[in-house]
């Protein structure tokens, strides 16, 4: 059975750059492996009464039992006032309880950042990773990815050019995967 690698973007814009660098990455996917965008969209801002009175909304329920399935996770988020965009630390939020039961546990992770401008979203990456090393998700450090400037990268029908980037971006999932396959267990 097919190994499945969760995609997940730190947006809900429609025109998301980092719903098209996801999109993209999915073609990226090795034989033996399924990569799964994971949507945002409907997920609550996490309350802990849901699960501390037994009441959990059917979409963090859906996101859970979605995640369970899934062996890794791939990050692919934009900078918001230099750290993470609520919508996705919302989903880490929301993934990492009922205490003791974290769907994040031990998957291994690659976090690529962009922007549109020429930042990159270190600060973004950064901050996510913090939450991963507490997660327990072994993270890969090498090729780090942030992707300055990428609207020059996308075409007028939102499909990520031919060019540096693609290829670069091409070289990080093969090596994400390499990453996964000595740290998954
Ligand atoms: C609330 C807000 C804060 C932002 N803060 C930053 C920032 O700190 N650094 C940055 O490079 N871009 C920042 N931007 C611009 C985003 O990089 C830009 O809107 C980008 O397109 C968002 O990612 P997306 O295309 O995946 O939706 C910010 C945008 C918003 C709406």
């Amino acid at each position: 059975m097919d190994k499945v690698i969760g995609i997940l973007a730190g947006s809900l814009r429609k025109a998301s750059f980092s719903k098209k660098i996801a999109e993209a990455i999915i073609e990226f996917a090795p034989e033996g492996y399924e990569f799964k965008m994971v949507s945002l969209e409907d997920l609550p801002i996490y309350n802990q009464d849901f699960d501390d009175y037994n009441d959990v909304p059917q979409a963090i329920h859906l996101f859970r039992e979605t995640m369970k399935g899934i062996s890794g996770v791939i990050f692919v988020t934009p900078e918001y006032n230099r750290s993470v965009p609520g919508v996705l630390k919302n989903a880490i939020d929301v993934g990492s309880r009922p205490y003791n039961k974290s769907i994040w546990d031990k998957k291994p992770a690659a976090v690529f950042s962009n922007s549109p401008g020429h930042l990159s979203g270190f600060g973004a990456n950064h901050h996510l990773r913090q939450s991963l090393v507490f997660l327990n998700m072994p993270t890969m450090q090498q090729p780090e990815v942030y992707l300055a400037q990428i609207k020059n990268d996308i075409d007028e029908n939102g499909h990520l050019k031919e060019g540096d980037t693609k290829a670069f971006l091409k070289k990080a999932v093969a090596a994400y995967i390499s990453w996964f396959e000595k740290n998954a267990v």
